[in-house]
């Protein structure tokens, strides 16, 4: 069903293609808590960071109205994510700000990169990251390239790293990458 924005409804198609009711995941940004509360309904379990206090108010909110038990929020960066568990199928990132929130609360390319660069080694086979960059602000600009740097130099035998956008489409709009991994580091 295609709802507000086009490009977070497709990623959320993809999610729901791979995650199954008996996956572990991860949203690595949780802000509103809609992608929290859509990965509860398709996971067994959803572990969620945000590092603002208003993230984690309004999506326990939204759980409690909505009788959700299987997701646990945390309020911590999504560098640590490895502090809290060991066993993940898959990590979502929505990057950037909250659109109704703080714009000066942003991700940055570095603590990104750092978060990607301590999940890629713990994804099983099959496992993956899910990003919506965002490139309409500066520092989604930056992020972007990075992204695409260290994606660049990703052995890609054990990651397949596939991009969706709309690039016909004016006004820098956000694209998903998909970075499978499809064998073990060697
Ligand atoms: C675009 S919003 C996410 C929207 C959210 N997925 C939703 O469904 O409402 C990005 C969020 O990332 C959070 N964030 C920024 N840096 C972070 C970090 N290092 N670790 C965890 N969350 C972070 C921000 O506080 C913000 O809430």
């Amino acid at each position: 069903m295609m709802k507000k924005n086009f490009i977070l409804d497709y990623a959320h198609l993809l999610l729901k293609e791979y995650i199954t009711s008996n996956d572990i995941v991860v949203d690595a940004t949780m802000g509103n808590g809609y992608d929290t509360i859509f990965l509860a309904g398709i996971s067994r379990k959803v572990y969620a960071f945000d590092i603002q206090e208003k993230a984690i108010e309004e999506t326990a909110k939204k759980l409690n109205e909505q009788n959700i038990s299987n997701v646990e929020l945390i309020l911590d960066t999504h560098e640590r994510i490895n502090n809290y568990l060991n066993l993940y199928k898959a990590v979502v990132f929505n990057l950037g700000y909250l659109p109704n929130g703080d714009k000066t609360i942003t991700t940055h390319s570095e603590s990104t990169i750092l978060a990607i660069t301590s999940i890629l080694p713990k994804l099983p086979i099959g496992g993956f990251i899910q990003l919506v960059i965002y490139t309409g602000h500066e520092e989604g600009k930056k992020e972007s390239k990075s992204i695409d740097q260290y994606f660049n130099h990703l052995d890609s035998d054990t990651y397949k790293v596939m991009k969706i956008e709309l690039p016909f489409q004016d006004n820098n709009p956000p694209y998903i990458l998909m970075i499978h991994k499809v064998k073990d580091e060697s």
